[in-house]
């Protein structure tokens, strides 16, 4: 096409990509570039500002790998995660979604219900549990529960060389009864990281780097859609201010402070300790 301008080229790419094979691909794709094109001519986009803005992918590329990925930490401090999340929710109920996060490993070790985890972690323990069941029906017997969440440090494993492998992370199956349980530290609010382009964004921004305490959750189960989610403590400093805007209210709750020596005793931690419940309902396919 010759004469491009700013009133026809959105219309031309648009062209260029009619014979794209799915048409799902296609539908995405050719919004994306409606979207684009208008926000360009929106802001009328300098070149300095297109230039930095493809410096920040390239930086984001760079600072990524396998234990680290600045594009779904990108995702989530712009929100994109929290609404893709939102809007894929079964709106007539089961577990709520809430973002990934980019310190999920794949793989972590398959422990027994009733774990300790907690190793050499310092930290308040806290025994966590519930039942894993169909939204509406059932418990699910072999559901797999994967877990992790930071250290004391406010460190993930895979961010600190200092913890030993699978750290306060781990896989377990439900019983008979849907009931999975583990002992653990009580998690702590930290910063996502601010030392790449996401960390120059927020400071570009205003903006403060901290989560409110929470466990992160994989739930999957045979026969059922896989839920990412993570759970909350009511009570953080931070619960209304999440940096990457994966708080719901169904999945803020109380840590109970347990002061019995008898209940102490009979979860193998010392008093006083946390008690955590929260059941998890996910959807049938
Ligand atoms: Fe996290």
């Amino acid at each position: 096409m010759k004469n491009l301008t700013e009133g026809n080229i959105t219309e031309a790419v648009i062209k260029a990509i009619e014979g794209t094979r799915e048409p799902r691909a296609k539908e995405v794709m050719s919004s994306l570039i409606r979207h684009l094109h208008a926000f360009v001519k929106e802001v009328q986009l300098t070149q300095d500002e297109w230039e930095a803005a493809i410096e920040y992918l390239y930086d984001t590329g760079q600072i990524s790998g396998p234990t680290r990925n600045e594009f779904v930490l990108t995702s989530d401090t712009l929100g994109i995660s929290s609404l893709v999340d939102i809007i894929n929710s079964n709106p007539d109920g089961g577990t709520e979604a809430s973002v990934l996060g980019p310190f999920y490993i794949e793989g972590s070790k398959m422990v027994e219900i009733g774990t300790n985890l907690i190793g050499d972690s310092e930290g308040e323990p806290t025994v966590v549990s519930g039942i894993v069941r169909t939204f509406g029906g059932d418990p699910i017997e072999g559901a797999v529960i994967d877990l992790w969440q930071t250290a004391a440090n406010g460190l993930y494993e895979n961010q600190d060389p200092d913890q030993p492998e699978n750290n306060l992370r781990c896989r377990m199956l439900t019983d008979k009864d849907g009931y999975y349980q583990f002992t653990t530290i009580k998690p702590v609010s930290y910063k996502v990281p601010t030392d790449g382009p996401v960390g120059r964004m927020l400071d570009l921004q205003g903006r403060h780097a901290w989560r409110p305490s929470h466990l992160h959750y994989k739930v999957s189960a045979d026969g059922h859609r896989n839920l990412i989610t993570e759970v909350f403590y009511e009570g953080d400093e931070y619960i209304d201010e999440d940096s990457v805007f994966g708080v719901r209210e169904s999945l803020a709750i109380p840590y109970n402070l347990i002061t019995s020596e008898e209940e102490a005793e009979k979860y193998g931690v010392s008093s006083p300790f946390y008690r955590v419940k929260f059941d998890f309902e996910l959807e049938a396919l």
